[in-house]
């Protein structure tokens, strides 16, 4: 029996440009947002004692064996364990593996992804096998599909990778069934100080998706035309990031956020709370991931900037609003 627990964490994320137009192959650029963060701890227990997994913040706690599981099939957790097993060819050991999470559930700051992340990544160095990034993003993405039925893979890869990516999502697949994305560590010229609001509205990523997948089958090429176009301002919004033109990203968002309207995915609160943010002060808004409800971003140009746009979001109704800076290296948590 091991004597050391072993404990991972992994941080929410935030899409900056081209949410839903990733699923069909247009390029999209995200980013992780550490000031949300879930962890996994695995703790030894005594011979025999099994493993079991203990989620308290959504009142889950199940034994776990490979033979003798009390979780349901379609549990994310278990099949997180079960996927990390597999990988390394081993037994369930005799242990328990806690997750805990400040990641608010279904708002597209990617808790499913990141507490799968900090499952795996505890759970394989409690092994003694810690895996790389590209390892870890593979097996999350596996579960990812359990929560979004066809996910573009860009939550598991920003989460995984903790760093800003530039990242395309490739039709051709691995042996794995890992769709083949083109993943690039974005070069943030200069600092974008961003605020996140969570409207406090659901945001259910596997209906929406689904909901714009039945719009493109109704009519392809309208549907299209507006994916390449957030795919466009997310190849312009690259080379803005990159030369560190602020200036040039606010418009560019308020482009992305009128995109994703005419695609059908925001709502009226998401609209209040975008526009909320502009009038405040914010050089661009949008909504950030699946929409409905959940997250929206407002850019602003300086941190004094932010106070205002912060103010304005709660008076609109804003829950959660978080202050994040998005640079190369590791990004800064504010409070
Ligand atoms: O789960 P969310 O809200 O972060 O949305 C994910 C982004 C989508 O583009 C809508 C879906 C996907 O798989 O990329």
């Amino acid at each position: 029996m091991r004597s050391e627990q072993v404990r991972a964490s992994a941080p929410g994320k935030i899409i900056l440009f081209g949410e839903h137009a990733v699923v069909y192959g247009r390029p999209a650029i995200a980013a992780p947002v550490t000031q949300v963060q879930a962890t996994a701890t695995v703790q030894p227990a005594p011979p025999g004692a099994g493993f079991t997994i203990a989620a308290p913040d959504i009142g889950q706690v199940f034994s776990f064996a490979t033979k003798t599981s009390t979780a349901a099939p379609d549990d994310p957790l278990a099949v997180a364990v079960q996927l990390v097993l597999a990988d390394l060819s081993v037994e369930a050991p005799d242990a328990t593996l806690t997750i805990r999470s400040t990641i608010p559930i279904a708002s597209g700051l990617g808790s499913g992804a990141a507490v799968a992340t900090a499952l795996v990544r505890a759970l394989a160095a409690y092994l003694g096998r810690p895996l790389a990034p590209d390892q870890i993003s593979a097996l999350v993405y596996q579960v990812e599909k359990l929560h979004h039925g066809t996910p573009s893979g860009i939550d598991n890869t920003v989460i995984a990778y903790e760093q800003p990516i530039y990242f395309v999502r490739k039709p051709a697949k691995d042996p794995a069934g890992f769709p083949v994305g083109l993943i690039e560590r974005l070069i943030v010229g200069a600092p974008l100080i961003l605020v996140i609001g969570d409207t406090g509205l659901p945001s259910p990523t596997k209906q929406i998706v689904a909901q714009v997948r039945r719009t493109r089958e109704r009519d392809p090429a309208r549907c299209d035309a507006r994916l390449d176009q957030i795919g466009d301002v997310a190849v312009s919004a690259r080379h803005a990031i990159e030369a560190g033109d602020v200036d040039t990203l606010g418009p560019l968002m308020d482009e992305n956020h009128a995109l994703l309207i005419e695609l059908g995915v925001s709502s009226p609160k998401l609209n209040a709370v975008v526009e909320a943010a502009r009038i405040a002060g914010a050089i661009g808004a949008k909504l950030s991931g699946a929409g409905h409800g959940g997250n929206m971003i407002a850019l602003v140009q300086r941190q004094k900037d932010a106070a205002d746009v912060i103010e304005a979001l709660k008076e609109t109704g804003a829950k959660n609003v978080i202050c994040t800076t998005i640079q190369s290296t590791l990004p800064q948590v504010q409070k």
